[in-house]
This record gives C-alpha cells, sequence and structure tokens, in this order.
C-alpha cells in the first residue's frame, strides 16, 4: 500500500513536467543569415541609436537600455538610396539597466544582456521562405548570449504586432536613430 501511495505521487509530481514538456518548443536553430553577427559589432559597427524603456515607477530609471547596431556599408548604403538594402542587419541589444545617481544626475546603464534581436532585410523575400520571413524581413530573438538558438517561432506571432506602428517607415523605428537622418 505504501508503495503504492509513492509510486502515485511520483506519477502525479511527473505530470506538469511532462505537460511542459510538451508546450516548450525544441531549440530552434536559426537560418545562417539570421543568426547575430559573429564579428564583434560593438566595436566594428556603428550603433545607431538608443532607447530607454522606463521602469513602472519612472522615478527608479530606466528597467531597459536597448541600443541598436547596423554595420558601416549597410548605413551608407541607407544614406544614399533612403532604403535598406537586400541583407542589411540590424541588432537590438536588450540590457537590464541599473540606475545610480552619477555627478549628472540620475542615470541609468546598461548592465546585463538580455538578449537581441535580429532583423534582416529582405525587400524582395529571397533570404527565406520559413516562417521567420516576411513584410520585408528576417526576425529572430535570441535569448541571453545566444547567437543560434532562436525562441522565434513565427515572426507573426512573435514580431509583427509590435511593429505594425512603424509599418509607414518600412516597420523600423526610425525616430529613434539620428545616424539614419538625411
Ligand atoms: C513588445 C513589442 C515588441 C515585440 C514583441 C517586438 N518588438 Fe522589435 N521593437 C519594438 C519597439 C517599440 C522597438 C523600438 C523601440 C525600443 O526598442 O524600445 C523595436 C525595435 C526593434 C529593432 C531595432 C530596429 C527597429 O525596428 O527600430 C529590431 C531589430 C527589432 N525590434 C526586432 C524584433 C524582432 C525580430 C521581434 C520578434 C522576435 C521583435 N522585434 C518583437 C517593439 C517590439
Amino acid at each position: 500500500m505504501k508503495l503504492f501511495v509513492i509510486v502515485l505521487s511520483i506519477a502525479a509530481a511527473g505530470l506538469p513536467a511532462r505537460a511542459q514538456m510538451a508546450t516548450h518548443a525544441d531549440p530552434i536553430e536559426v537560418e545562417p543569415v539570421l543568426e547575430v553577427p559573429s564579428e564583434d559589432y560593438r566595436t566594428g559597427w556603428v550603433q545607431i541609436g538608443a532607447f530607454s524603456v522606463l521602469a513602472d515607477t519612472p522615478a527608479d530609471g530606466a528597467h531597459e537600455i536597448h541600443a541598436v547596431f547596423i554595420d558601416k556599408p549597410a548605413l551608407e548604403t541607407y544614406l544614399r538610396d533612403g532604403a535598406f538594402a537586400e541583407g542589411t542587419k540590424i541588432v537590438k541589444e536588450v540590457w537590464g539597466a541599473r540606475t545610480e545617481d552619477l555627478t549628472t544626475g540620475r542615470a541609468s546603464y546598461a548592465d546585463t544582456l538580455k538578449g537581441r534581436f535580429v532583423m534582416v532585410a529582405d525587400p524582395d523575400g529571397k533570404l527565406g521562405a520559413g516562417p521567420r520571413f516576411g513584410d520585408g524581413w528576417g526576425w529572430a530573438f535570441f535569448p541571453g548570449e545566444e547567437t543560434r538558438i532562436t525562441d522565434t517561432e513565427s515572426y507573426r506571432d512573435g514580431c509583427l504586432a509590435c511593429h505594425e506602428p512603424a509599418r509607414d517607415q518600412g516597420l523600423i523605428y526610425l525616430q529613434g536613430y539620428p545616424a539614419l537622418r538625411r
């Protein structure tokens, strides 16, 4: 009887874990064109702008700092043509922020990397055909320091609704990028 009870409770304890496994997708290895750049973009690319997303209590400073990068040739092409050339990669870092009272005032700065978003310009739909491609871009998010394993199954579910407000700017939040102003 005692054994029976133990077996039952093990089975019950196992259930939620199995249910969770079933709803968690297997790791997705991203299409190579969507990977986080293997070169050191922090030193070699141009940081075109940054966003500070405030904490629920704004006096606490920023909850996150977002830093956005693009490589120099792609930037020059954009400034010349006013459009992103095919293959242009935009990397957005999401940093958990820290806030301190510095000699400038209450200042928030990048602390730990939460993850990175990558968009790749695909104006003619030639770079990929799967669920991470569409509306002129390839789309993926990489948690933490990850560069190849994404948790983005579909850009329609995971990205598009939030980028719709920037639809008439090619889905990019251009207002935040001084380096792209022409
Ligand atoms: C909660 C809403 C939200 C979701 C979900 C979201 N984004 Fe964004 N994204 C934004 C906003 C707003 C900005 C600009 C402001 C900021 O970063 O705070 C932005 C900026 C970006 C940028 C910098 C270029 C630009 O558009 O200005 C990239 C790259 C990016 N997102 C990729 C993605 C990808 C890929 C996904 C899906 C995996 C995604 N985003 C999902 C809201 C979102």
